[in-house]
């Protein structure tokens, strides 16, 4: 019996989220490194929404202050690798952090989660420096089963986040209002960013690989739309906020 990789890896289900994801995240760190001021000791980020895992932790060695917010408290001990963890909405804690605290921030898999994204945008814009790096992962609307998903009642979504998600824990309400590629690239530069790029990737069977049927269905999803990648399941975003201009 093939191993679900195996099998994506047959179907042509590459890149991974993680593949993808470790290059934006490498990129915004040598762009933090060769841009930092003078004094630089170590980056300095920020993961919005951490939840209990944070692909920044590949970076631990290069980070002086690493800091995790989410609106849940985290178990204790789960992120070990974090100097800090507050409990703060991004979407409305504008004053959680000084401007310019950051010099990248992570937000995985959270902005189809947040009820005011260009708000939480915004704030995290503020809080980078400039010259700082936003780098999201999210669910993409356009495609077909993620937008028959959002056009369930609330408490169907409910019951069947907890057929695909790992825990409980994971299954947080999904609301979406800034979920495909336009929007989202609309509300980035709305909130101050430059340089945004948004790319899709296939998703669907990774993310719902937690049994075989959700798995062939989630492989499904992927192949419908491997060929169009606008409708992809899952978006890649990053942006960057404005250096000043030399002489300005
Ligand atoms: C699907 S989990 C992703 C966790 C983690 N980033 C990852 O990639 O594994 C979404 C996380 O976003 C957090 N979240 C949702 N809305 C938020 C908000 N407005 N401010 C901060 N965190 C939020 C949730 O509590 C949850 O931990």
């Amino acid at each position: 019996m093939p191993t679900r990789e195996e099998i994506l890896a047959r179907f042509g289900i590459l890149p991974t989220v993680a593949t993808e994801l470790r290059a934006a995240l490498d990129a915004a760190v040598a762009h933090a490194e060769a841009t930092a001021p003078k004094g630089f000791e170590g980056l300095t980020v920020l993961d919005a929404g951490c939840g209990r895992s944070s692909a920044l932790q590949a970076f631990r060695s290069r980070i002086r202050r690493f800091v995790g917010i989410d609106i849940h408290q985290t178990p204790p001990g789960s992120m070990p690798y974090l100097d800090e963890f507050a409990v703060v909405d991004v979407c409305s804690q504008s004053a959680a952090f000084p401007s310019g605290t950051f010099d990248v921030a992570l937000s995985s898999f959270t902005v189809e989660h947040f009820t005011k994204p260009v708000e939480a945008f915004a704030n995290l814009g503020r809080w980078l420096r400039p010259g700082g790096t936003l780098v999201i992962t999210t669910v993409n609307r356009r495609h077909p089963f993620v937008a028959a998903y959002l056009g369930l009642p609330m408490g169907l979504r409910r019951r069947s986040q907890r057929l695909i998600k790992a825990t409980a824990a994971d299954a947080h309400p999904i609301v979406g209002v800034c979920n495909d590629p336009k929007t989202i690239g609309s509300a980035m530069q709305k909130a101050g960013f430059v340089d945004v790029k948004v790319t899709s990737i296939s998703h669907l069977a990774r993310a719902w690989g937690k049994t075989w049927p959700t798995f062939f269905i989630g492989l499904a999803g992927d192949l419908m739309t491997l060929k169009l990648p606008s409708r992809r399941s899952t978006l890649l975003v990053t942006g960057r906020v404005p250096e000043p201009q030399a002489g300005t």
